[in-house]
């Protein structure tokens, strides 16, 4: 397994969804606090655009970002966002190709290599969300499914501090399945031995996330498996009770 380095800090992302209005700003102080406690830990939340400039006020230790971004700086996108519009709210990083993206709004390969390039041009890092349905799965087409999703999005010329990679399978996401710790580790080495690939010396700075179904009964669990820098957390990181033992973990995890 090879050693952690100081650009792979392990990095702990909530990502909110479609939910939390302006009442949850106490979570966020909350979250913050939590990170506080935990220094060696990166904690970051991926609020709803309408949280982003409150959430960002709210929070010190806690870096915000948004869900998704357009790949046009600007224009006719009714409805759309910018990366320099979520930039500008407070934003410090964007998810790209979550699966409810590229599912609910068939988002293609080109479209999410699109947006990391327009993520990169200002100035957000980016966490790259990849993970095969149950029926690539089963056809034991995962790990090519996912090697080809980070092939089509991962810029060539791109450092590796500045991209993370959350290994989402489908099949996990909010359906109380998380995979297991021998799935995570055989994937994560897939996708660490993509990132070197592509990313030659640069592929070691890469941070590798797990997503879908992380609870605080096998956060640790996951955070120690060999090759997993981090987890992105949907249903649990809404509520500080949860989200923050995942975070006291993600420490302990790398002791
Ligand atoms: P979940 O969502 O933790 O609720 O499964 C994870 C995600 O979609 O990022």
């Amino acid at each position: 397994m090879p050693a952690q380095t100081e650009s792979r800090r392990t990095l702990v992302v909530g990502n909110w969804k479609m939910n939390g209005m302006l009442d949850a700003l106490p979570t966020i102080g909350a979250v913050d606090e939590a990170a506080r406690l935990e220094p060696k830990v990166e904690v970051a939340l991926a609020v709803p655009a309408t949280l982003l400039l409150v959430a960002w006020r709210t929070a010190c230790a806690v870096r915000i970002g948004a869900q998704d971004i357009h790949a046009s700086p600007a224009g006719p996108f009714t409805g759309c966002l910018s990366a320099p519009m979520v930039a500008d709210a407070g934003a410090s990083f964007c998810l790209i190709g979550h699966s409810e993206c590229r599912l609910g709004r068939s988002e293609t390969d080109a479209d999410i290599a699109a947006k990391v390039l327009a993520a990169e041009r200002h100035g957000l890092s980016v966490i790259l969300c990849v993970g095969e349905t149950l029926e690539a799965r089963e056809a034991g087409k995962a790990a090519a499914v996912v090697r080809r999703q980070v092939e089509a999005a991962l810029p060539a010329h791109a450092r590796g501090s500045w991209i993370s990679i959350a290994y989402e399978p489908i099949w996990a996401i909010g359906t109380g399945r998380s995979a297991t710790q021998q799935d995570i580790q055989a994937m994560h080495a897939v996708l660490r031995r993509t990132c070197w690939s592509l990313l030659g010396a640069e592929g070691e700075h890469v941070r590798l996330l797990y997503g879908g179904s992380v609870t605080q009964e096998n956060a640790l669990m996951i955070l120690a498996t060999p090759y997993v820098d981090g987890v992105l957390v949907g249903g649990a990181s809404l509520k500080a009770d949860s989200f923050a033992p995942i975070i006291a973990y993600a420490s302990q995890a790398k002791d």
